[in-house]
C-alpha cells in the first residue's frame, strides 16, 4: 500500500515536470511568437508585455477567441488593426480556457523570464553593427575621379601646347578613368566573379521588410544554415504562416499583387500540377568547392559578414566576390584580429578542406 502510495507519488510528480506555465509557453512559441514578443517590441502584432494593465480581461479573452469578430465589430479592435496596417490577425482557435491561461503565462512573462524557453535575449544591440561588412565592388571611386580630372587637366594644356594628338590621347584616358569611377570594375572582373550581382525574382519579395522592419530571424526561415551545408530558400508553407492573414501591405487599401502570386502558387499546391516559385539563385559557388553553413554559422559567423547587410536590401545582391582569397583571408586570420564572437579562430588552409 505504501509502495503504492509512493509509486503513485512518483508518477504525479513525474506528470507535473512541464509546468502549467511552461506548456502555455509553448503554445504562446508555437501560435503567436511568430507575430508577437513579450517585451522586444512590436513585429507583425503589437508587443504582448503588460497587456493586463492596459487592457479589460474580458475584453482580452474574447479577442484571442473569437478574433475575426472583433476585428469587424469592436472600436478598440477596429483601432488597432489600422495602427497595424490592416495586417488581420488569424483566429487562433483557442477556447476561453486556454486565452486565459495563456493570459496568466503573459502576465508573468511581462515582469521576466519564464522557463528555459524564454532566456534572456541578449540586449537588441543592432547584430549587424559590430560584423564587419564584405568591400562591395563599387570601383575606385575617388582615385577614378582625380585620374579623370589629372588627365583632363593635362589635356587642356598639352592642346594649348599645340599637341592635338596627345590631347586627344590623354582625353581618351580621361574617359576611361571617369568610366572606372562610375563603377565600370561591376563589369570587368574576374570570370566567375558575380559580387553585386542582384537578379529580379518572381515575387518581389523584400528581406528590408521582412528581417529588417518586421525583424524576422534569418533562421526562420532559411533553418538550413543552422543545420546543414545548404541555406536554402523556404518552402511556400512557411511564408503562409503569415500570408494566410496578411494580404495587404502596410497602409494600401487594396491586397497586394505580389503576395496574390505567393497564394496563387500556394493554391495549387494540392492540384495534379502544383507550382512552385521558381526564385533565381544568386550565391553560387563552382562544384568543386565545399561550402558548409553550418560549420560557419555554429561558429558564430553574423550571416551579414558574409552576405552583407540583407535586411537591408529590398532585393537581395551578392555583397562578397566568394573568391578563393576571399575564403581564404578569412580563414588566415588571427585571434587579435579575429571579431571578438568568433567562438574559435581561423579556418583550414589546406586545399583538401574545400576541394574534395
Ligand atoms: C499572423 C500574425 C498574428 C498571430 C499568429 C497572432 N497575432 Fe495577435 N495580433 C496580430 C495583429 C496584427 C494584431 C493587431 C490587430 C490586428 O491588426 O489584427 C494583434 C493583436 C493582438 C492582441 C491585442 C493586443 C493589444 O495591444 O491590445 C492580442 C491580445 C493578441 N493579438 C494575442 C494573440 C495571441 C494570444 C496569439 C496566439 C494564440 C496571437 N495573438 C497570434 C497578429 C497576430
Ligand atoms: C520571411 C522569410 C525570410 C527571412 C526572414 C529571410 N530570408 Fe533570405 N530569402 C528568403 C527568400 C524567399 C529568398 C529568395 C528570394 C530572394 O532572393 O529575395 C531569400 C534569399 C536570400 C539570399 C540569397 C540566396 C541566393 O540565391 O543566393 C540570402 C543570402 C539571404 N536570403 C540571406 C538572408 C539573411 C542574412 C536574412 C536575415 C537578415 C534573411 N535572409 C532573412 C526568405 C527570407
Ligand atoms: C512572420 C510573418 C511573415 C512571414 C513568415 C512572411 N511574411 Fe511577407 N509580409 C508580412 C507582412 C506583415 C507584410 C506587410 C508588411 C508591410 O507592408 O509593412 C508582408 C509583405 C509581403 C510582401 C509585399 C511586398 C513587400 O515585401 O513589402 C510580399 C511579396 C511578401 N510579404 C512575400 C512573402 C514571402 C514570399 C514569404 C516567404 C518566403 C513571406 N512573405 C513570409 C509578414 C510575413
Ligand atoms: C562564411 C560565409 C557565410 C556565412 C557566415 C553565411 N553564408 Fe550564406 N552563403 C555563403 C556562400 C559561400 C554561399 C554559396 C554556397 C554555394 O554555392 O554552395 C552562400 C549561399 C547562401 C544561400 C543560397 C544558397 C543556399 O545555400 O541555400 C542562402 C539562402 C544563404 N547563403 C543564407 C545565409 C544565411 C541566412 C546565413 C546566416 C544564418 C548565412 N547564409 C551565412 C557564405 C556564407
Ligand atoms: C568571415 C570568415 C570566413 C569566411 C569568409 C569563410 N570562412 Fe570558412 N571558416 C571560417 C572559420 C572561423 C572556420 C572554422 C570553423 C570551425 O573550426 O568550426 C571555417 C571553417 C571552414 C571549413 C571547415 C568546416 C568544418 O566542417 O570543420 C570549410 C570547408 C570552410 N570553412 C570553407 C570555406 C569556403 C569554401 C569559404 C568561401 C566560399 C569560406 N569558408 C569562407 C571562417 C570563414
Ligand atoms: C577556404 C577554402 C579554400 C581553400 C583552403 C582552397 N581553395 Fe581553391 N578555391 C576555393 C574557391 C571558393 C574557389 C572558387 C573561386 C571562384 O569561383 O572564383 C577555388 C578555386 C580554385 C581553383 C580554380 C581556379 C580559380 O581560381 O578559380 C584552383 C585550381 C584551386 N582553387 C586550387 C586550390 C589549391 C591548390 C589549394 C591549396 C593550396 C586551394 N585551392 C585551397 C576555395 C578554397
Amino acid at each position: 500500500m505504501i509502495k503504492l502510495l509512493l509509486l503513485s507519488a512518483l508518477f504525479s510528480h513525474a506528470a507535473e515536470a512541464p509546468t502549467s506555465l511552461q506548456k502555455d509557453a509553448a503554445l504562446f512559441q508555437a501560435k503567436c511568437a511568430k507575430c508577437h514578443t513579450i517585451g522586444r517590441g512590436d513585429r507583425v502584432g503589437p508587443d504582448l508585455k503588460g497587456l493586463s494593465e492596459r487592457r479589460e480581461k474580458a475584453w482580452i479573452i474574447g479577442f484571442i477567441t473569437r478574433t475575426g469578430f472583433y476585428l469587424d465589430n469592436d472600436a478598440e479592435a477596429k483601432k488597432l488593426l489600422a495602427k497595424f496596417n490592416g495586417v488581420r490577425m488569424e483566429d487562433t482557435g483557442l477556447s476561453e480556457a486556454q486565452a486565459a491561461a495563456l493570459l496568466s503565462y503573459l502576465d508573468a512573462a511581462s515582469k521576466g523570464p519564464v522557463g528555459p524557453e524564454e532566456a534572456p535575449e541578449p540586449e537588441a544591440e543592432d547584430p549587424a553593427a559590430k560584423v564587419r561588412m564584405p568591400a562591395e565592388g563599387r570601383g575606385a571611386w575617388l582615385p577614378g575621379i582625380a585620374a579623370g580630372l589629372v588627365c583632363l587637366a593635362l589635356a587642356v594644356g598639352v592642346w594649348q601646347l599645340g599637341f592635338p594628338l596627345s590631347a586627344a590621347v590623354l582625353l581618351v584616358l580621361a574617359a576611361g578613368a571617369g568610366y572606372w569611377s562610375l563603377g565600370g570594375r561591376r563589369h570587368h572582373r574576374l570570370l566567375g566573379d558575380q559580387q553585386g550581382y542582384a537578379p529580379a525574382q518572381p515575387i518581389d519579395y523584400s528581406h528590408a521588410t521582412h528581417a529588417g522592419k518586421l525583424k524576422i530571424d534569418c533562421l526562420y526561415c532559411h533553418y538550413g544554415a543552422a543545420r546543414s551545408d545548404v541555406a536554402g530558400v523556404p518552402p511556400a508553407s512557411v511564408c503562409m504562416g503569415c500570408h494566410n492573414a496578411v494580404r495587404k501591405t502596410a497602409g494600401a487599401t487594396e491586397p497586394s499583387a505580389e503576395i496574390a502570386k505567393l497564394v496563387a502558387a500556394w493554391d495549387t499546391r494540392l492540384s495534379s500540377a502544383p507550382a512552385a516559385i521558381e526564385w533565381n539563385r544568386i550565391h553560387d559557388l563552382p562544384d568543386f568547392v565545399h561550402f558548409s553553413h553550418r560549420a560557419h554559422v555554429a561558429n558564430d559567423i553574423r550571416c551579414q559578414e558574409c552576405h552583407g547587410p540583407v535586411q537591408d536590401m529590398a532585393r537581395v545582391r551578392q555583397a562578397s566576390s566568394l573568391s578563393m582569397g576571399w575564403c581564404v583571408n578569412c580563414h588566415r586570420q588571427e585571434k587579435s584580429v579575429a571579431p571578438s564572437h568568433w567562438k574559435r579562430t581561423g579556418g583550414p588552409l589546406d586545399c583538401a578542406a574545400c576541394h574534395w
